[in-house]
């Protein structure tokens, strides 16, 4: 079997189909060595001594845990340098981070989650990095907060790594899905599969389901339809999955189909959801929709959102295509 690396994959993206140029693909090959980096501390565990809390907050107000802060630097580190970034921006840190004046500054704009489900660190379950590429708009030069502002829409890449019993890299560059598992003893990230698709219908339904009393009347009609079961308006048995590591639960999505939620609810009513949109839901959205499913935030596509500041929050529902429209039908009934 002839192995296709994730270099070979992107050269091609870049040669034959004319998709991506030169410098977005030494891009994503830096965030991917990065991921590497963070793949081999993650396994580490206690060993590498990366487990705990770093006794610090971030802008969000929660707890800083090691990896949280060691993948942080890790991507900041490998990216700087490159000479194809003007910015990066970060749930770990409270505002941008403008390329050094010492490295050249590219035109790209590189946003990330560096290590989402912190809370499945230390109990051993998957973790993952998400990240999201946008173009600087014009070519003035400095770079502000006002540039990352941009609708989901406009990306121009966008993936993730998850951190389980296997390590993948998940990526679109606006040309389908493709999965990339990483090889240890080669260290390269070597295609496993291309041209992901997810099923337009499911049985599966991710949500945390201990906030169900706070819910707004749209989610609560879905799930109790869900519940109902065989004997329900839905007439077929669903299942449920909860893993609370986003990136764990959009990859079994992106493989067997399904659909996953963390919607606003009533405990603080002026917070739009929990998931943050712009190096969180977008990056989903822009995989999921590739893969041809549907995200939506309730009533609206979440890539046509216009942010307004960088760690802006956003409810997030996204998935199998079937199922997404009907809860975004649910929402426009009101
Ligand atoms: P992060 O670790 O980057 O803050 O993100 C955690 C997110 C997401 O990964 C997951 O889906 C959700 O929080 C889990 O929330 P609950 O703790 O409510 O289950
Ligand atoms: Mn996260
Ligand atoms: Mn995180």
């Amino acid at each position: 079997m002839s192995r296709v690396s994730l270099t070979q994959y992107l050269i091609e993206q870049q040669r034959l189909h004319g998709h991506i140029p030169q410098e977005l693909r030494l891009l994503i090959e830096i965030v991917a060595r990065a991921c590497k980096r963070i793949a081999i501390a993650v396994n580490k565990g206690a060993l590498g001594d990366v487990l705990g809390t770093a006794g610090s907050e971030n802008v969000q107000g929660e707890v800083q845990k090691k990896l949280d802060i060691i993948a942080n630097e890790v991507l900041i580190e490998a990216n700087e340098w490159g000479g194809h970034l003007a910015a990066m921006a970060s749930e770990e840190m409270d505002s941008i981070y403008v390329v050094p004046n010492r490295y050249p500054q590219g035109e790209y704009l590189l946003l990330f989650d560096p290590l989402d489900g912190s809370s499945n660190i230390d109990v051993n379950v998957s973790i993952g990095t998400i990240f999201s590429v946008l173009r600087k708009v014009g070519h003035a030069r400095g770079v502000a907060e006002e540039d990352f502002l941009q609708p989901g829409k406009q990306q121009a890449a966008a993936g993730y790594c998850v951190y389980g019993p296997q390590s993948m890299l998940v990526l679109t560059v606006g040309d389908g899905v493709a999965m990339f598992t990483l090889d240890r003893e080669t260290g390269s990230w070597v295609l496993t599969q291309d041209e992901v698709k997810i099923p337009a219908d499911t049985k599966e339904f991710a949500i945390n389901m201990s906030n169900m009393r706070h819910w707004a009347p749209p989610v609560k009609r879905y799930i109790d339809e869900c519940l109902a079961g065989e004997e329900g308006p839905r007439g077929k048995n669903f299942n449920m999955r909860w893993i609370a590591s986003m990136v764990a639960d959009v990859h079994r999505i992106l493989t067997r189909g399904g659909i996953f939620m963390y919607p606003w609810d009533q405990r603080e009513p002026d917070k739009p959801g929990k998931l943050r949109l712009m190096y969180e839901a977008n990056p989903m959205a822009f995989l999921i929709e590739q893969a041809g499913g549907a995200a939506v935030n309730g009533s609206e596509r979440i890539m046509d959102l216009h942010p307004t500041k960088l760690h802006e929050r956003v409810a997030v529902m996204l998935g199998s295509k079937n199922e997404v429209e009907r809860i975004q039908a649910y929402h426009r009934e009101g």
